[in-house]
């Protein structure tokens, strides 16, 4: 995810800039820049990979300049180079901006500019930004800034620089985190503590829809309305590895809590409720092949493959096109058959697995249309591919997959209504599931306030050495990925299967030491596997149940129950995956294990 910082003030800037950029590595990117003021004119400097590619060019120089801005880039639009890098300016080189977020209407915001003569030089959607705001400037920056702001559709956090107004950084936000910190005859700005906490600790934040200029010794603020803003500054007292995770004891503790905010990015202008339609802008140039595909394959390796199997319930059921789901490591070897029509879609978080590649590549061989769904921009998985769909789930440390996962199921789901789209399936009954869709933000966060109860179970179960993950339909996947959560992270024992399943076989494991988590929220299954329940329940098993907020009759049968919302059963996954995502975390916590960096386990698997 990106990262801002700026600075105001007498200190030299480039140093301060770097080491604040560094502070914000944690966070993940893929290219970095940095613009300051000398002598009424920019100094620009970028830089595809590490920072340390930026100090190369820098070759130590600290300048003599005092103002400046910085960036780094975890790529949304346009693959990562030095051009599509932070800072962007102006056409006429005067304005200098960096931005966070994702401007949804830059398309045509980027056409009418074009029109009128603007020239850009990168793909992104920030440089629509900055060339509206030379648009707009008629001697006054926060002016112009304002006019374009009220143009943007989507979200930023942005700081703007421009060459005749070199005693001011002109901030704002919406949706993308923004903190000033105040100093001595000195400001900062960032969009984390961690990249100015070790110069001051006194600052302010801003809110969506607000804006502010920055000098040396004030800090204006306002908002959209031009209204002024008296905010009290906070001092923070919390330590700079608090700061990086969010204040959270662990990066996945802070990915799970932050899934609200990434669904909603996942689907940020792909799913248009109101008209019923779906919009996936890295699948234009292939709309054609998927109007006429006959076939599906979906290529993934561990939780990618769990979400796999989920889109294969939400593409046959909507789409009616038949869907395969294979480890990629078994494809890759297997001789495979791909008749004519066949989509081969590799998922992958990283977009660096090598199993997920070579399977990909295996099938565009053997002349399947080869897609992907992945997380990370510009990654080899994405560039292979001739069209594909990102997460937008931002950077993933935890090694343990948690808001890939959910945001992957979420792109599925709108893959699988696109096809159907395609396929005259009723756009009421598209605008009812994307409607849907729209409310499980709100939902995941319900969920996230179930946390201390989760917790309170994970407190009883931490020294189980087996668990047993049962559920049915779109969430039998969901079992199979809980029992994966917990056997990475908290080194148990855990075993997911299809609920009907167990009776030709895993039913012998049961007895009073085995805890068996079922997920039996209200779908077609429900009363069979109240059955598979009844059945667990009278060998003396114990039963910790994932049900709907209103369920009474399952309540009965289980010693311990995880209340959830409800929501369009195909899009269940996403609910249930939540509660077992805590539970594993939990218990992982509670045995003290290294939560983040479970033994023998790397986040990306780049070797066979
Ligand atoms: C489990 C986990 C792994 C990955 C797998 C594929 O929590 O993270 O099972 O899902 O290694 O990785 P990607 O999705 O990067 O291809």
């Amino acid at each position: 995810m990106c990262g801002i910082i700026g600075y105001i003030g007498k200190r030299k800037v480039i140093p301060l800039l770097l080491q604040g950029l560094k502070r914000m590595e944690y966070r993940g990117y893929d290219s970095s820049g940095i613009a300051l003021i000398h002598d009424q004119k920019f100094q620009l400097y970028k830089q595809k990979g590490r920072i340390e590619e930026l100090e190369k060019v820098l070759n130590g120089t600290a300048g003599d300049a005092s103002v400046g801005i910085g960036h780094t880039r975890w790529a949304t639009h346009g693959e990562p180079s030095v051009l599509n890098a932070h800072p962007h300016t102006s056409s006429n080189g005067k304005i200098a901006l960096i931005h966070n977020g994702i401007i949804e209407n830059y398309s045509e915001l980027r056409k009418a500019l074009a029109k009128k003569g603007y020239k850009f030089q990168s793909q992104t959607d920030t440089e629509t930004l900055v060339h509206l705001i030379q648009e707009f400037y008629e001697g006054d920056l926060v002016n112009a800034v304002l006019r374009a702001l009220r143009r943007l559709e989507g979200t930023y956090g942005i700081a703007v620089l421009h060459v005749d107004e070199p005693d001011r950084i002109v901030v704002a936000r919406k949706g993308s985190p923004l903190v000033v910190g105040i100093g001595e005859g000195e400001n900062f700005i960032a969009s984390d503590l961690a990249a100015i906490v070790e110069y001051t600790r006194d600052v302010i934040f801003l809110e969506d829809g607000e804006l502010g200029t920055v000098t040396t010794d004030n800090f204006h603020h306002f908002n959209l309305e031009e209204s002024v803003i008296k905010r009290k500054v906070t001092h923070i007292d919390f330590n700079l590895d608090q700061i990086e995770k969010g204040g959270y004891k662990h990066f996945m503790l802070k990915e799970i809590m932050e899934q609200p905010q990434t669904l909603e990015n996942t689907m940020r202008g792909r799913a248009l409720d109101d008209i019923g339609e779906v919009r996936l802008g890295g699948l234009i140039r292939r709309l054609d092949e998927l109007k006429d595909a006959e076939r599906i394959m979906l290529l993934a390796c561990g939780t990618s493959y769990h979400s796999g199997l989920v889109g294969e319930y939400m593409i046959e059921e909507w789409a009616r096109i038949p869907v395969e789901v294979e480890y990629a490591s078994e494809f890759r070897y297997r001789n495979p058959i791909i008749p004519p029509n066949t989509v081969a879609i590799a998922i992958s978080q990283s977009g660096e697995t090598a199993d997920t590649l070579a399977a990909l590549r295996e099938a565009q061989a053997r002349n399947a249309l080869g897609l992907s769904i992945v997380n990370t921009v510009g990654s080899t998985i994405a560039r292979e591919s001739e069209g594909g769909i990102y997460l937008h789930a931002g950077h993933e440390i935890g090694v343990a997959s948690t808001k890939a996962f959910t945001s992957q199921v979420t792109v599925l789901a709108l893959f699988a209504l696109l096809l159907a789209q395609q396929r005259d399936f009723p756009t009421d009954k598209i605008k009812e599931i994307l409607g849907e869709l729209r409310r499980i933000p709100s939902l995941v966060e319900r969920i996230l306030k179930k946390d201390r109860e989760i917790f309170e179970i994970a407190k009883i179960f931490s020294r189980a050495s087996n668990f047993l993950y049962l559920a049915r339909g779109p969430n039998f996947p969901v079992a199979l990925e809980g029992a994966l959560k917990l056997k990475e992270i908290s080194y148990i024992h855990a075993e997911g299967y299809p609920a009907a399943e167990m009776k030709h076989g895993p039913i012998a494991l049961i007895d009073r030491m085995m805890p068996v988590v079922f997920i039996a929220t209200r779908d077609k299954t429900y009363k069979k596997v109240i059955a598979n329940i009844e059945e667990v329940r009278s060998r003396g098993g114990t039963i910790i149940a994932v049900v709907n907020e209103d369920d009474e009759e399952i309540m009965e049968l289980s010693d311990y129950v995880i209340r959830i919302p409800s929501c369009h059963p195909m899009l269940m996954p996403i609910l249930t995956a939540i509660p077992l995502q805590l539970l594993a975390y939990h218990i992982a916590n509670l045995l003290g294990r290294d939560v983040d960096k479970p033994r023998n386990l790397a986040k990306s698997v780049t070797v066979e």
